[in-house]
């Protein structure tokens, strides 16, 4: 559905200053699915989105768009093209002189369509996004979630294929975030859409994302299933990122293991990875008996993605070389995944 092929752009700031703010960027999106992007601030993530709607025309490289080289088309075959992408925005930007029903007609009312029918496709996006009732309410009058719904029922006003979301959860308290992510799940699931969003929360990525990329400095520095970054993120960044997401079992043995190499200056220290199989196994338990040997539970965390439960553990043991070697495959061959991560 989207795809970017070595895709730089760079900007000229003010003082002559050239900013490389997307750097050789080369993706693809799938049609249907939820693609995350996420980096901190000035990473690059909204000018990415603003490629992909054609605010943007590359530097150098080329980005397609539902079959469309955006850089080839003629002003009106671009607009036209621009109707297939819709986005919404942290700031809801909503015209506040309108009411709900008004906001969401305007994209119709752009297009020429026939008041009659863009008040009746108006209604049935109020209902479909959980405002009905409120279709004569000024945006001063709704709460941020509320805003944030009337944005996304604007955003589908003209049947787009894809949708854009910048940060769409950023200005939201945490229930209103994860009501809005249930939203957009739904939204893309019944209607086929395809969405990409960007964010600096791994929570969200965590949550609704089938796919992710990690951008820094204009650069994707990692990308692919959410699943398998969750599994084995290879970035320092990345790996940060997934540590801050997820139920964490014990948060003071945090610390702990933030210094495991004073606390346990000797042994053997592994990262176990469970998926949904083999989450609820008690394996550790099991090993320790059957062995004979001390296990210490260092930290555990379980992280809940859009498909798959996820659950980590990372365990000490001091044993001899032979036996290390046995326990690890006692784990592998349980289905868990096993990786040393420090040995002395
Ligand atoms: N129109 C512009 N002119 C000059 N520089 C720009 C322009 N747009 C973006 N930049 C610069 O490009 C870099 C990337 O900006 P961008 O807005 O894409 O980052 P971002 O990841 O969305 O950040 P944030 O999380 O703060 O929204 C920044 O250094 C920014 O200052
Ligand atoms: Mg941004």
């Amino acid at each position: 559905m989207i795809t970017f092929h070595d895709v730089s752009k760079s900007f000229i700031t003010n003082n002559g200053q050239k900013i490389k703010a997307v750097d050789q960027v080369n993706l693809t999106i799938q049609a249907g699915e939820i693609f995350g992007i996420i980096g901190f601030s000035g990473a690059g993530k909204s000018t990415l989105l603003r490629l992909i709607n054609g605010l943007e025309l590359p530097s150098s490289g080329s980005v397609e768009v539902a079959g469309q080289n955006l850089a080839q088309l003629s002003a009106n075959e671009l607009a036209k093209a621009r109707q297939n992408v819709s986005m919404i925005f942290q700031q809801f930007h909503l015209l506040w002189s309108r009411t709900v029903i008004e906001n969401v007609q305007l994209p119709l009312e752009i297009i020429g369509t026939p008041k009659t029918q863009s008040l009746q496709k108006a209604k049935e996006l109020i209902e479909l996004v959980g405002l009905a009732g409120l279709e004569d309410k000024y945006p001063s009058e709704l709460s941020g979630g509320q805003k944030q719904r009337v944005g996304i029922a604007r955003a589908l006003a003209n049947d787009p294929k894809i949708l854009l979301c910048d940060e769409a959860t950023s200005a939201l308290d945490p229930q209103t975030t994860q009501e809005i992510l249930e939203l957009l799940i739904n939204i893309n699931k019944r209607l086929k859409i395809t969405i990409v969003l960007i964010t600096h929360e791994m929570d969200v990525i965590q949550q609704i994302c089938d796919h992710v990329a990690v951008m820094s400095d204009g650069r994707i520095i990692e990308m692919g299933e959410v699943v398998d970054i969750f599994k084995h993120p290879q970035h320092t960044l990345t790996r940060q990122m997934v540590q801050s997401t997820g139920i964490d079992m014990n948060e003071s043995l945090i610390d702990l293991w933030a210094q495991y190499s004073n606390v346990y200056p000797k042994g053997t220290l592994i990262q176990l990875t469970f998926d949904e199989q083999t989450v609820d196994l008690p394996i550790v338990t099991a090993l320790s008996q059957k062995y004979d040997i001390p296990i210490s539970i260092v930290y555990a965390q379980i992280h809940t993605l859009k498909t798959d439960n996820l659950g980590k553990m990372i365990i000490h043991i001091e044993v001899e070389e032979a036996q290390l070697k046995q326990l690890l495959q006692s784990f592998i061959n349980a289905g868990v995944q096993a990786e040393v991560i420090d040995h002395e």
